[in-house]
């Protein structure tokens, strides 16, 4: 359970004007990769992942004076241009958080989001857009209530409230390394909401992550639908073993510094999240020949050189490649001279261990 409530706050007289607040936050890579679902999105297994700095959401919410209540009235913009399909997104997910916030039936809702990543980048910006609307709900309800939450408890709440639009959202409210679901490894964790790494070696808060786009259109399968092929999934039982297992040897790593078995765990991961999907009824492939080649480049390099470079991969063919802020000249090379200059669509992005959301306004 949470240890906070939410207080089902209805407005008690009609807002005389409109409110406004805005929220930077976060997308994020998973280190331990969240894959499979059950009840309201709860997770099958725990998960960890590294807060990203430069790939973020921008979101403004205002809430206007409405003359009559009912269902959930939102107009949204997206890079200042109307989005239907984004638009409808996000109404079925205020629709369906109301028992948590009845205000949202009070007032009429005006949504404005951009991010701070190029469209065709390939990065999955659903984290970082619930994240920062999940704060904006959080902002506007306390300041309806008139109360005053200290800051983890107010970015508990918005965690939990991300976590409904989107899994992987849950773990954006934090800086750094953040753990979400329930393992004995950590006292405080839990499937309803994530909660930050508490011990992290200084070596890791200078993690570097460059993405090397491979293909950037829309991914042919959906993660609602790759989480839904883990049920039932012949190797289900042993994922949710496996995954556990390296979430708890990750947060020993975590602490201790261990770059080897860092690299290890996630690359471990990675390759894991694309066999499940191959594996899964009506299996499917997401990795392209491109990024099997730069796996096995990445991984040749570093027996070469001994460097402490690894990959990690989304539900997507793009590779995000990690390292470590005193190896960046080597790594540029092998990025420039090999990686990108190879690759056809010859895009990159730099991105590094993030500070979490910041409130704009
Ligand atoms: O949050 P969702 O439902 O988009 O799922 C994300 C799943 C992965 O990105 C593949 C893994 C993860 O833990 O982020």
């Amino acid at each position: 359970m949470t240890n906070f409530d939410f207080q089902g706050s209805r407005l008690t007289s009609a807002l005389s004007e409109a409110v406004s607040v805005t929220w930077q936050s976060p997308s994020n890579i998973a280190l331990v990769k969240y894959w499979g679902k059950t009840g309201r999105q709860l997770p099958v297994n725990p998960s960890l992942s590294m807060t990203l700095s430069n790939a973020c959401t921008v979101t403004k919410l205002t809430a206007s004076p409405r003359k009559k209540e009912g269902s959930v009235e939102l107009d949204l913009l997206f890079d200042d241009k109307p989005n239907a399909v984004f638009g409808e997104r996000m109404s079925m997910f205020l629709a369906s958080i109301t028992e948590y916030y009845p205000w949202l039936e009070q007032v009429s809702l005006k949504l404005e989001t951009k991010n701070t990543f190029p469209h065709s980048a390939g990065i999955a910006s659903s984290a970082s857009a619930f994240s920062a609307l999940a704060l904006c709900l959080c902002s506007l309800d306390n300041e309806f209530l008139g109360i005053l939450l200290d800051e983890s408890e107010f970015r508990s709440k918005a965690s939990y409230i991300a976590r409904l639009g989107s899994g992987s959202a849950c773990r954006s409210l934090f800086p750094g390394l953040t753990l979400w679901g329930l393992t004995k490894s950590l006292h405080g964790s839990s499937d309803m909401l994530a909660v930050p790494v508490p011990e992290v070696h200084p070596v890791f808060t200078t993690l570097r992550d460059t993405i090397i786009i491979v293909n950037s259109r829309e991914k042919p399968v959906s993660s609602t639908e790759g989480h839904s092929r883990m049920n039932g999934h012949a190797f289900a039982e042993a994922r949710v073993k496996q995954a556990k297992k390296n979430t708890s040897e990750l947060l020993h790593i975590l602490k201790t510094g261990d770059k080897k078995n860092f690299i290890r765990i996630v690359e471990n991961e990675a390759l894991t999240l694309h066999a499940l999907m191959m594996t899964s009824d009506n299996g499917f492939m997401l990795m392209e020949p491109e990024t099997v080649r730069i796996i096995r480049k990445v991984q040749e390099f570093r027996k070469e050189t001994g460097l402490h470079v690894c990959f990690t991969l989304d539900a997507g063919p793009n590779v995000h490649l990690l390292y470590f802020e005193d190896e960046i000249e080597q790594v540029n090379k092998l990025i420039v001279e090999d990686l990108i200059k190879n690759n056809k669509q010859n895009t990159r992005i730099d991105d590094f261990y993030g500070k979490g959301p910041v409130k704009l306004g």
